[in-house]
């Protein structure tokens, strides 16, 4: 456990904030695209080649699916030359680089020495901790904190907030607030663990559907069909936990614990590890190839948008009932 346990409640009472989006590829342009959709103001920065104008296109496309393009969102958008000037004079920085560890070090150490001393400074790593990305800024370490979204990045509310073990709960509850601003549902990991808390749970299933497929005990398209058609229904309006209490009927999560707990551990206790060796690879690209021949990539994700956009606006509208 750490400092965040007890976190205080942040004083800033602000709705807009100066952000800067540091790395603007497929995750840096969705935190674009969410900032300016939620009123805040945004210095970008990418050194690549045509960075500013892919981002334009991006940004625009990810706003046509949210809330519609709108003037007064794109006005508030900068590109800066350097990250200095990116992240000189902001509340709040989204680092978004390439997941290489060096390459985030040095990232994360000029951004810790050009931002002011308050401002927070949030990596997007899928996996690394925040005390490792942050091992070569000098001036103010603890403020680099993990902020883990998740793909399609401009639609997942989803945030995993890993703070390092010196953060000041009031800076992580700021944090929180910030990525609440602009509709995020954001969750504090105590601890720092490879792979946070979201993919060590997506690995999990992964690693038990690898080995079933491995072993030839069902396709790779049954495995799809067995989760997108049962508990991955279920999961996206509960959660496993609480829908696993629902399982227990009246008796609820103390039932279902004492009447299935004790099969289930024989379950988990079967359960294989798996080697991603090129014999295993093949079955699941072949796998995979099987289940979308024919179908086009770009089409698939589109469908998939498009369904999540309504799956949201369902769940929103149940959130309100009283
Ligand atoms: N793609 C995903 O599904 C996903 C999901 C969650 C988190 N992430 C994380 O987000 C981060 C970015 O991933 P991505 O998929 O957007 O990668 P990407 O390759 O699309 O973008 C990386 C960007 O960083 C830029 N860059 C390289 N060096 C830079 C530097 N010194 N300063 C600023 N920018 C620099 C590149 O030009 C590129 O535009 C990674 O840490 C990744 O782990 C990715």
């Amino acid at each position: 456990m750490n400092a965040v346990e007890n976190t205080e409640s942040s004083n800033d009472t602000r709705e807009e904030f100066a952000i800067a989006v540091v790395g603007t590829g497929v995750i840096g342009a969705a935190w674009v695209s969410g900032f300016l959709a939620a009123g805040h103001s945004v210095t970008a920065f990418d050194p690549a080649e045509g960075a500013e104008e892919r981002l334009l296109e991006q940004v625009k496309s990810n706003l046509e699916v949210t809330t519609g393009v709108r003037d007064s969102q794109l006005d508030r958008l900068t590109f800066a030359p350097t990250i200095a000037e990116a992240v000189g004079s902001v509340d709040f920085v989204q680092e978004n680089g390439p997941e290489r560890l060096e390459v985030k070090q040095a990232m994360l150490a000029e951004i810790d020495t050009a931002a002011p001393e308050a401002t927070i400074i949030a990596s997007s790593t899928s996996g690394f901790a925040p005390s490792e990305i942050s091992a070569e800024a000098t001036k103010a370490p603890s403020r680099i904190i993990v902020g883990h979204p998740f793909n399609p990045a401009h639609l997942i509310p989803l945030v995993e907030v890993v703070p390092t073990p010196g953060a000041s709960p009031a800076l992580v509850d700021r944090a929180l607030t910030i990525y609440r601003t602009i509709g995020k549902k954001p969750i504090l990991v105590r601890a720092e663990l490879p792979g946070h808390v979201v993919n060590r749970l997506q690995a999990a299933l992964w690693q038990e559907a690898y080995s079933l497929v491995n072993e030839g005990v069902v396709s790779v398209s049954d495995i799809d069909t067995a989760i997108s058609y049962g508990p991955g229904l279920r999961w996206a309006i509960l959660g496993p936990l609480a829908q696993q209490a629902l399982s227990g009927g009246i008796g609820g999560m103390r039932h279902v614990l004492d009447h299935l707990g004790p099969p289930q551990e024989v379950w988990m206790h079967d359960l294989k590890q798996v080697h991603l060796d090129e014999g295993l690879k093949g079955k699941l690209i072949a796998g995979v190839d099987d289940e979308l021949v024919g179908r086009d990539s770009a089409a698939i994700a589109r469908q998939r948008d498009e369904m999540l956009i309504r799956l949201l606006e369902l769940k929103h509208r149940y959130e309100e009932l009283p």
